[in-house]
This record gives C-alpha cells, structure tokens and sequence, in this order.
C-alpha cells in the first residue's frame, strides 16, 4: 500500500497535462470510478490494524494531491467543468440531475399566475376544431384571409375541421356553457400555416383572455393590461396601445411594452423604436356576443391574446423561435424556476 501510494504521489507531480480533456482523463484515472484512488480507498480495508492511523493520512493527502493538481491545471487553462474539480468521493450517495422545465412552461404558469390574481379562472378545450368555434362564432366574415389555405391546417379534405389557429375558441366553448359573469384564460397549442424560421413556426402556444360582465370598459382592460405588464415586466414598464383589427373585438389595439434592453432609448431588439409589440386586445365585439347568445345590450367585454414564445424571447433574450421545439438540453438546462 505504502509502495503504490509513493508511486503515485511521484506520478502526479510529474504530470503536466493542460486543457479541458487532458484534465478530464486525469480526474478519470485518479478519482473515477475505478480509479487509483478509489481502488486504493477500497484496499484500506485489508491494511493492518497499527498502520491504519499512518495509511489513512497519507491516503487522504493523496487524494488532496489530485484535487489541488486539477485546480493547477483549471487555473492554467480555464477548465469549466465543474464535475472534473469538485468531486467528494465521501459523498454517500451518486447525485441525481435534476430537470428543469421548459421556458414555455414557465413564462405560461407566470402569465396564469398573474391572472388567476385577478380572478380569472384556467379554461381549456380541443385542439382540433370545427369552423364554428375558430372563425364563425368569432364574427370572421367568410371570405376572411385567416380561412384560407395559406393559414390554417384543414383535417382531411373536410373545410370544417381544423387545427385551431388561435385558442380564442375556447372562449366561445366557454360562452356556450356559462352566463356572464365571465372572466377566463385560456392557454394552449395553436397551428398556424407558416413556414418554420427564426422568426415564426407552425405550432406556438398563447394565453387568451375573456372578461364579460355589467359595464366591462375599455378603462377596465387598460388597467388590467397595466397590471399584467407591470408584474411580468417589472414595476418600471410603461406601456402603449395602438389602434388595430381585429373581427372579434371592436375596438381593436396592440400593446407595446417599453423596451427593457435599451430603456426606450432604442436599440436592435427593439429595433431602434423603443417599444415591443406584446399583444392584441380589444372590446368583445357585439356580434360575438349575440352569435353565443350573451345580449350584446345588457353586457359587455374584453378579450386579449398573447404568444408565449414571443415573450419568453423577449425576457431570456432568445434570438431563435425554433430553440423552443428542438430540445436540446443544452438550452433547456438554462432554465431553472420556481414555476
Ligand atoms: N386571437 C388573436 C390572435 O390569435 C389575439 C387576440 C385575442 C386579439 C383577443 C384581440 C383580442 O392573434
């Protein structure tokens, strides 16, 4: 014993490997599994009894030998590896990885979070859906482009079944069943026809919101977007609505946020305007609600709609829409949460 451990003292101060995979074979060999110093930690206990005292120390100085000898070579050339450096071999138990969940998850639990504060309660529905409840009961006029072809995923040959293209359709499901007061979200996986870039892809998910009830305004949803910006945003955010069109919301307007990268003082993110587009919103136009049989007189509404993936890539800085559905756990990895 006494032999192998002199060996090896002189073995490793004689060692002069650099870089990240010279460093990595040395830990193997010493501190590996079946490395010297485990074989050496696991032959101590055939080490008679009055050399135990003296053995032991020097075997421990060894290993701290080893461990000083990475942070050496760490130290000359940057190792980051961190499983190469800090291994505790009197650890009791092998570590467990932990995942983590996806951004979209998370960035779609803060946004119900912030909600549900309000009141609004989770609602959910079908992915593949009938004209009905994604066009027609959302007063889309029959020749409207969003029908067409170029938009949305037909099942089969049939033009009435689809994919849905926005989870606005929930919200008429919801109508169906329940009588204002209403105050729902609805988040999801929407399709839409689009060829897959950096910038937009097929499938993305969205949180829409519904609120109808006695003197719902348009005060009301200003308010309650203020509210949603400052949370997710951070206490700072300003915010900004745009005129806009939607069929089903009358009026219409998009929301911007102030730009968080540059202060609204504009750079490339925000392409040099100082705000970022969010979402669109509006008041529930009354035909929607006469066509789900809610009288348009005695109520009223607004309605919002959010991607989610467009703001998670906006508050981790994410440059590529199509990181969200590769899994590479390499992205996924840098994301831990509370959520
Ligand atoms: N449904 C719209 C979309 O998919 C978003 C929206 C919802 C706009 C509600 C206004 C009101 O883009």
């Amino acid at each position: 014993m006494q032999e192998r451990i002199d060996r090896l003292v002189k073995e490793i101060n004689a060692f002069s490997g650099k870089g990240n995979e010279e460093a990595e074979q040395f830990r193997i060999k010493y501190l590996g599994r079946k490395g010297e110093i485990p074989k050496l930690f696991s032959d101590f206990k055939d080490v008679s009894p009055d050399q135990k005292k003296d053995i032991g120390k020097k075997l421990n100085e060894l290993k701290q030998l080893v461990l000083d000898k990475l942070e050496m070579i760490k130290a000359e050339t940057g190792v980051t590896d961190s499983r190469s450096l800090s291994i505790d071999l009197t650890l009791p138990a092998e570590s467990v990885q932990l995942g983590s969940r996806h951004p979209v998850s998370i960035v779609s639990n803060e946004i119900i979070e912030i909600f549900t504060r309000l009141g609004f309660v989770i609602s959910e529905g079908p992915e593949i859906e009938d004209d009905w409840h994604v066009f027609s009961a959302l007063n889309f006029p029959e020749e409207h482009p969003a029908r067409d072809m170029q938009d949305t995923f037909f099942i089969q040959k049939d033009p009435d079944i689809l994919l849905r293209t926005h989870t606005s359709s929930v919200q008429v499901r919801v109508m169906e069943k329940q009588k204002p007061p209403i105050r729902t979200i609805s988040p999801g996986r929407v399709f839409r026809n689009e060829a897959i870039s950096a910038r937009a892809h097929c499938i993305f998910h969205q949180v829409e919101g519904l609120y109808i009830d006695h003197n719902v305004s348009f005060a009301d949803l200003r308010q309650t977007l203020i509210y949603f910006s400052k949370e997710m945003f951070g206490e700072d955010t300003e915010i900004r609505l745009r005129p806009s069109f939607f069929p089903f919301t009358e009026p219409s307007a998009e929301m911007d946020i102030s730009c968080k990268l540059c202060g609204g003082k504009g750079c490339n993110v925000c392409k040099y305007t100082g705000w970022l587009e969010i979402l669109g919103c509006g008041m529930v136009d009354p035909n929607v609600l006469d066509a789900n049989n809610i009288d348009s007189k005695e109520y009223t509404g607004f309605a919002f709609g959010m991607g989610i993936e467009r703001i998670a890539m906006l508050k981790y800085q994410i440059k590529d829409l199509r990181l969200f559905f590769e899994n590479d756990v390499r992205f996924l990895d840098q994301f831990k949460s509370a959520f």
